[in-house]
């Protein structure tokens, strides 16, 4: 499996002061030396830690992919369609929430999610939709016209009894075949950490892990190129 790794909690710390320190731009190229297959960044409406500055210097400065997470919002569309990412990944967004609470309800904004896709596809960027693994909004990612979904695994990570634990892996699990069944390609992200995302990677045919938190925080410790590395062989 491949790993985009999420440098959005680099920024949180700098605007812990809302200085420069530290810059995550140095983050992803360091993410980069370890062998990361992407770099993830959210540009929240409310520009709390990642901002267009940030945006801007990493579409410049990486050399792998650059996955956008983004709402709907028109200023948000425009921003990514200025930046230009390899990849945009719709996400639900709400002010109040400290990380994105639950996947994007396809099926019940079906028209204002399929014109976000056409017009980021239409500047050739790729579009995934970050979706809780139920097989009706797979099924409606393929409708809206995205070419990838992201299977959110914050049930699962937050599951603590084993028959919880089976039960969200099995659900990620028929969610991805039925996503590939449809043509979609699968990622999954939220939550993992080096230990549950042992249960993800035993999925077959997920290509890529987006995994922030775990790998940032851990990196207070090991420094964030063991950190990348560590979460790397797992993956692989
Ligand atoms: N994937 C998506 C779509 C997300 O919104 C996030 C959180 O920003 C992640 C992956 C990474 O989640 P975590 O920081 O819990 O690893």
């Amino acid at each position: 499996m491949m790993l985009g790794v999420n440098i959005d909690h680099v920024a949180t710390l700098r605007q812990a002061r809302r200085g420069s320190m530290p810059d995550p731009v140095a983050a992803a190229v360091i993410c980069e030396k370890a062998g990361c297959d992407s770099i993830v960044a959210h540009l929240r409406e409310d520009r709390r830690h990642i901002n267009d500055d940030d945006v801007r210097r990493l579409r410049k400065t990486i050399k792998t992919r650059l996955n956008l997470e983004m709402s709907t919002s028109e200023d948000i569309i425009k921003a990514a369609i200025k930046i230009r990412p390899d990849q945009a990944t719709l996400v639900p967004e709400n002010r109040d929430e400290v990380t994105t609470e639950g996947g994007l309800d396809v099926l019940s904004n079906m028209d204002r999610i399929s014109d976000a896709i056409d017009r980021l596809q239409s500047k050739d960027i790729k579009v995934s939709l970050f979706i809780d693994p139920e097989s009706d909004q797979v099924e409606a990612s393929k409708k809206a016209g995205a070419g990838i979904i992201e299977i959110h695994t914050g049930k699962y990570a937050n599951a603590r009894e084993a028959e919880d634990i089976e039960k969200e892996l099995s659900a990620i699990a028929i969610a991805a075949d039925i996503g590939l069944g449809a043509g979609l390609v699968v990622n999954a992200g939220h939550g993992l950490d080096y230990k549950n995302v042992k249960g993800i990677t035993s999925i077959k045919g997920i290509e890529e892990l987006n995994i922030g938190h775990s790998i940032i925080a851990y990196s207070v410790f090991a420094g964030i190129e063991n950190a990348v590395k560590e979460m790397l062989a797992l993956a692989r």
